[in-house]
């Protein structure tokens, strides 16, 4: 399959590429775009065939269930059962933008997007080329990250095109993604609401809207055996390079990981450091990258997954990671970081 590719520009709209790829999706095809957080792979919410399709492309687990992004508020009505008061809140406060909410499905929206789940995630997300897209097709649009399963999400349409070039229809290339890691997830059925998957909408945020949210325990922690995490694909490797990552904590981090590189190129491997701005010339590896300033954690989330990608390109066998604070935009980092190190921790001095 040829993939077509068209670059458009978010504070510009081209109408007739929008127009042209909300009929691909029409015609139950594939199609990646631009959103706040990451790039999603989109399809017709509506049509199970084309959403199956989703996962062939992706190599997804098929118990994985997919987001609906809407454009409106008519479109919410017409995919969920009912919308929890928690909901609505949230809405109001929130969208359009980077969180995703779990509510009881209506009967028409198949069991290839939720995965045969009595809940359906939704968003409605807030960059104009989504919502552009999202409008015109008229339709929800079923879309993971549109990544090859288990890899880093894709924050550009490069990193699209290297994981799914000839597997989908159409990438619409429009520049960078905003935060860089995909939005918080909360589900509304629970009582508190509880957050699934942290991200740009941070817990301090939610905490003063909803009096009281909860946290799913396997956001911060390795899943305890039995202990499944809520959102299923949680529960998967994620995020990782072809490296092994191991994430360092401790005072003396720096001195840590010199030694650690130094004896693990000794047996020929080619290791790499993620670090930051402030600590980025500390380090002697054969690859160093920064991920940006620990002044400034949202920089931190936008950049994180393509550093983890190009620790790749660059053919890293082994990766020494700093970590970041567990509160407000570092919770999100750290939950990504720890799902691509596998939970591996190494205690420096
Ligand atoms: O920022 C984002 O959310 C991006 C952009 C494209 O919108 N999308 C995204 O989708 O990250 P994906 O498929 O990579 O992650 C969706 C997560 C998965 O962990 C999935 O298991 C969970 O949402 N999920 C979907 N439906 C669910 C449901 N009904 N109940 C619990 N978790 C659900
Ligand atoms: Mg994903």
């Amino acid at each position: 399959m040829q993939t077509q590719k068209c670059k458009i520009d978010p504070q510009n709209i081209d109408r007739s590429a929008i127009v042209q790829a909300a009929q691909l999706l029409k015609d139950g095809a594939l199609v990646a775009f631009p959103t706040e957080t990451v790039y999603g792979l989109g399809a017709n919410g509506w049509d199970a065939a084309a959403c199956k399709r989703i996962y062939q492309a992706k190599g997804r687990p098929s118990d994985n269930p997919l987001i609906l992004h809407i454009s409106n508020l008519d479109m919410l009505e017409q995919i969920v059962h009912e919308v929890p008061k928690a909901a609505k809140k949230l809405m109001d406060a929130f969208w359009p933008g980077p969180l995703t909410m779990i509510f009881p499905k209506a009967d028409a929206v198949p069991d290839a997007v939720t995965g045969g789940l009595d809940t359906v995630a939704v968003r409605f997300p807030s960059h104009p080329v989504a919502m552009a897209l999202i409008e015109v097709a008229a339709l929800p649009i079923a879309a993971p990250s549109a990544n090859t399963s288990g890899r880093p999400s894709p924050t550009s349409a490069a990193h699209v095109a290297y994981d799914l070039d000839g597997k989908i229809d159409m990438i619409l290339d429009g520049g960078e993604a905003q935060w860089g890691l995909e939005s918080t997830i909360v589900d509304v059925c629970e009582n508190p609401p509880m957050i699934l998957r942290p991200g740009a909408i941070t817990k301090e945020m939610i905490q003063p809207i909803l009096g009281d949210v909860a946290m799913d325990p396997t956001v911060l922690d390795k899943p305890a055996d039995g202990k499944k995490p809520k959102a299923p694909g949680m529960k998967y490797t994620h995020y990782a390079p072809k490296a092994d990552v191991y994430l360092v904590r401790g005072t003396h981090v720096a001195a840590y990981i010199n030694a650690l590189v130094e004896q693990k190129r000794a047996e020929g491997k080619r290791v790499g450091v993620l670090a930051t701005e402030e600590s980025k010339t500390l380090y002697d590896a054969d690859i160093v990258l920064s991920v940006g300033s620990r002044a400034d954690l949202e920089e931190v989330g936008a950049k994180l997954f393509g550093v983890l990608r190009e620790f790749d390109t660059q053919k890293a066998e082994i990766v020494y990671a700093e970590v970041f604070p567990y509160e407000a935009e570092g919770l999100a980092i750290m939950n990504r970081l720890q799902k691509s190190a596998g939970y591996r921790f190494l205690d420096a001095e």
